[in-house]
């Protein structure tokens, strides 16, 4: 099959330039075709709204052998910003889904049912699962059909999230509210006492274009100026003086967040899978489209009515702290967390180029110069063999930025080219930023499952539309 053909001003839109943006708008056209006449922006008064911590899911039905929970995928209105309503798609009727919580070693068995008109599957974002249940973008679930994913959770603690990521429309899907928190809670890592209960709150950033009827807009990611902090814009969030953990989510489409406090200290606990080896205090984190960052902030020696606010260095506040009231805090933030897994001797080394080709008027996005085509196998890994990636952004002449998504393993970052690594890179990761004219260097076990998985760059409007490729794990 051919590549999908973009056009090369909707391609330089999606980038954080003003120049390319404004310049695209004239002439060219979004992700989803004829762009409609440019409308006026929403504007959004900061901090009116709490923001809402997305609710767990109950199980249906607990056995010895699992848990089971049934999620239904269905349209919903939502009020994303006050005094406007949004329709969306959505698992279970929120912008952010319910969050699934399973336990190292428990599996457990999520039945989505699709009331969409359209078709849709599931990914486990960071899950180690076989192929079947990982959301293979053909594998879909048809309008008015289920599918029971089964996730062993044979893996370490980690904040993963699903989400839609069917074939050529898993960007739009995706950005019109399909992705949920899905936490694995380790009982390895319970002795370490950090914050838990309503003092573990995942937080999902994402970014959308809204007119000023609350219609959402499917254009130039670069238009998508209201960030969304669990499903509302720029929202407060009352806090006890005491330590919480916040499970940070870059679910946006397309983009990085490089996030700060304006008073305090943000000790980074994890990332993409799982705990680092030691707390490390971050200024800043910087993160892209599916990473995720697991933080501790201390409101101990924050005043009560006072507040701490999250900006992003670009958009500006995203959420304020309000510190409400004293509290007893009986968490801790130890100085030792969990060493990371061995990393075994690779046996082969492999290239991956992400780029867009250029031709005249057109682009297409391709992995090692072709477009995703899921009847292609492009890697052909032996289960249970190590291997180092060499992930190459090609598109440095055009400032193009891309991540590198991994399905089925994690990896570790080596080391990079043209870039310095940052604390960033630390830990059990599944996605990566890959700035323009970079490489970064990886290393990733392929362990337990045979199948076909598919990796790419998670700036989903790049992937959605070739930049994406296969591999195949065999016995
Ligand atoms: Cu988060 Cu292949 O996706
Ligand atoms: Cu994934
Ligand atoms: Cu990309």
């Amino acid at each position: 099959m051919g590549g999908v053909l973009l056009s090369r001003g909707a391609i330089a839109a999606t980038e954080p330039t003003a120049s390319t943006a404004a310049n695209a708008h004239k002439h060219m056209h979004g992700p989803a075709g004829a762009r409609p006449g440019k409308r006026a922006p929403l504007s959004v008064a900061p901090f009116q709204t709490r923001m809402p911590v997305p609710p767990v899911a109950a199980p249906i039905r607990q056995t010895a052998a699992g848990d089971e929970y049934q999620v239904v995928v269905r349209p919903a209105r939502l009020e994303l910003v006050p005094g406007v309503i949004t329709d969306t798609l959505s698992y279970g009727g929120g912008w952010v889904g319910p969050t699934i919580r399973g336990r190292t070693g428990r599996p457990v068995k999520v039945t989505f049912r699709n009331q969409l008109t359209s078709h849709t599957n599931v990914h486990l974002h960071g899950g180690h699962v076989k192929a079947a249940d990982d959301g293979h973008p053909m594998d879909m679930i048809l309008p008015g059909a289920a599918k029971t994913y089964h996730y062993p959770n044979k893996q370490r603690g980690a904040t993963l999230w699903y989400h839609d990521h069917v074939h050529v429309d898993e960007a739009e899907h995706t950005y019109r509210g399909l992705h949920g928190f899905y936490l694995i809670d380790d009982p390895a890592e319970k002795r370490l006492g950090l914050p838990t209960g309503s003092y573990d709150v995942p937080i999902m950033l994402t970014d959308v274009e809204l007119d000023t009827a609350g219609t959402l807009i499917w254009g130039f990611p670069n238009d998508r100026t209201t960030v969304l902090v669990n499903g509302k814009a720029k929202p407060f969030f009352p806090v006890a003086a005491r330590k919480y953990r916040f499970r940070l989510l870059n679910a946006t489409n397309e983009g990085t967040y490089t996030l700060s406090l304006d008073r305090g200290q943000m000790w980074q606990i994890g990332s993409d899978a799982g705990l680092l080896p030691t707390p490390m205090a971050r200024p800043s984190i910087t993160f892209s489209s599916g990473e995720r960052a697991d933080v501790v902030i201390d409101f101990s020696r924050v005043p009560v009515g006072t507040s701490v606010v999250l900006s992003d260095a670009s958009k500006g506040p995203v959420l304020r702290f309000d510190v409400t009231r004293r509290s007893a805090d009986p968490a801790k933030l130890p100085s030792k967390l969990r060493s990371l897994p061995v990393l075994p001797p690779a046996t082969k080394e492999r290239d991956v180029h992400l780029g867009f080709e250029f031709n005249d008027e057109s682009a297409v996005a391709v992995v090692n110069g072709q477009p995703f085509d899921p009847d292609r196998v492009d890697f052909t890994i032996k289960r249970g063999t190590t291997e180092i990636w060499n992930v190459y952004n090609d598109d440095g002449e055009f400032g193009i930025n891309h991540n590198f998504h991994l399905h089925m393993t994690h990896f570790r970052v080596l080391g990079r080219t043209g870039a310095p690594m940052t604390p960033d890179d630390a830990g059990l990761k599944d996605t990566v930023l890959v700035p323009p004219g970079t490489s970064v260097r990886l290393q990733a076990t392929f362990a337990d499952y045979v199948g076909r998985y598919v990796y790419h760059c998670h700036f989903l409007e790049h992937s959605s539309f070739g930049m994406m490729a296969q591999m195949e794990v065999i016995p």
